[in-house]
């Protein structure tokens, strides 16, 4: 499995639907999902195509089982949140845990992050081939 690749594909489908909503809000005039959209664009679109980049620029970062634990975990966080915060927003507060859960996914994959940023950065400053 290529981390790399799975973020950056992730990334442009998640800039498609978040698109989609902010086109569909406008065209309705309800902005009540406004997170909603905001967070599948900045989680979805641009966070995760940030991270595809970083692996591509950085490749041996992306061996081994720490970059994977990162993707499954952010992957995992990003799609249990945006249904639940879906609901949340509408009204009907249901599946509160595993919101709270998938927010500790993602704070967790982000600290999995800084360990690779710094691992690779500390190295000696410059990408290094896989
Ligand atoms: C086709 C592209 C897009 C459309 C049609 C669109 C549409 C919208 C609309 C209608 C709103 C609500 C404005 C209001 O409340 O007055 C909004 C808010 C927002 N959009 Fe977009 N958007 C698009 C792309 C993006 C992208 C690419 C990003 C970020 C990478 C983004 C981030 C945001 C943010 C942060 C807000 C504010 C959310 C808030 O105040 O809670 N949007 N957008």
């Amino acid at each position: 499995m290529s981390v790399s690749n799975n973020f950056l594909r992730l990334g442009v489908l998640s800039a498609l639907v978040g698109m989609s909503l902010g086109v569909w809000m406008g065209a309705n005039q309800d902005f009540v999902l406004r997170p909603v959209h905001a967070h599948i664009n900045l989680i979805g679109f641009a966070s995760m195509m940030l991270f595809g980049l970083f692996y591509r620029s950085f490749p041996a970062s992306a061996q081994g089982w720490l970059p994977r634990a990162h993707f499954v975990l952010s992957v995992l966080g990003f799609l249990i949140l945006m249904p639940c915060l879906t609901l949340m927003l509408l009204g009907r507060p249901v599946f509160m845990p595993a919101m709270i859960a998938s927010e500790i996914m993602l704070v967790s994959s982000m600290l999995m992050f800084v360990v690779i940023v710094f691992m690779a950065t500390l190295k000696n400053g410059e990408p290094t081939a896989a």
